[in-house]
């Protein structure tokens, strides 16, 4: 199978996003049809949607923006002269240097007049370029609160022509979509629900994914086709593998399981995991 990927990664900064399965998640999809529905429960940057899309150019791919990611995607031009705005102000702070209170100041003025002008901030987009690595805040209130650090790039931001092209975009809650879709066989799932026990604040919804939210995810893994993407913080598998013994039921019974590692600094690693199953004959 030909490798088509053109985004290696979310067009703008997405907490998240699957970029580091990208590999592992193009090659397993060769396991199933090319031209079936493919429904990205929890769509985030839609870089998944996106890879099918590309991969099977006759599928059909449901992408679900639950954040309003589309949203952010069409501002990227007002979002790039904002950061000129702000490029031209931080001019004497070096790279990845504490932003001094002066010049915050007039940051969070150019934020705010932005703001006004406009009616809309990709306040994710513009934290990400003024705050320490892999930080992100939601408002421009919190951002006040905020030490900020010089992390604008240096050049515009791509415009992401094309990445939704194909893509079908809902706005749903992932248990709604999935209703719509649970009895056809030709659907395959991508499941990658926000993880247990992570800061999720970048996401719309403002409900903590409890232990109880993260479980009831594992209803859609039930008699179909998916992705499901974990990480071994979370000891899901685990669980499941001691439900599997004790009482017979194990979602991930003869799923597929792949996995990358990654480094947090020299003594902290952690297991990125993708688990795949299929239900249905191949086309
Ligand atoms: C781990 S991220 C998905 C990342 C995505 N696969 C990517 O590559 O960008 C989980 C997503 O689920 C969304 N989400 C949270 N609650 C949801 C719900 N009830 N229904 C659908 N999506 C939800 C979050 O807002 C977030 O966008």
């Amino acid at each position: 199978m030909k490798n088509n990927l053109i985004y290696k990664n979310s067009p703008l900064p997405f907490q998240g996003q699957k970029r580091g399965f990208l590999k592992l998640f193009s090659s397993s999809l060769k396991n199933f049809p090319s031209d079936a529905i493919y429904v990205d429960l929890f769509g985030g940057s839609g870089l998944l949607s996106r890879s099918v899309k590309d991969i099977y150019p006759n599928a059909t791919v449901i992408y679900n923006d639950f954040d309003g990611f589309s949203n952010r995607l069409s501002h990227i031009k007002n979002t790039n002269e904002l950061l000129l705005i702000i490029r031209q102000i931080l001019v004497n702070t070096p790279r990845n240097f504490k932003i001094p209170s002066f010049d915050k100041d007039k940051v969070i003025k150019a934020i705010k007049a932005h703001n006004k002008q406009y009616g809309y901030v990709d306040i994710i987009t513009i934290s990400a370029s003024i705050l320490f690595s892999g930080k992100y805040i939601t408002s421009i209130n919190e951002l006040e609160k905020q030490t900020l650090y010089n992390r604008v790039r240096k050049s515009d931001i791509p415009l992401a022509i094309g990445f939704l092209e194909g893509l079908k975009v809902v706005t749903k809650d992932y248990k709604e979509l999935f209703n719509c879709f649970k009895n056809n066989p030709n659907v395959v799932f991508l499941v990658d629900p926000p993880y247990l026990s992570t800061d999720t604040k970048s996401y719309s919804s403002d409900s903590y994914w409890k232990l109880k939210d993260y479980l009831n995810v594992l209803d859609v893994l039930n008699n179909t086709n998916f992705f499901y993407f974990t990480s071994n913080k979370s000891s899901i598998i685990e669980l499941c593998e001691w439900m599997g013994e004790k009482y017979n039921v194990n979602p991930f019974d003869g799923a597929t399981k792949e996995s990358v590692i990654n480094s947090v600094n020299f003594q902290y690693k952690y297991e990125d995991i993708m688990l795949f199953k299929k239900h249905l004959k191949a086309s």
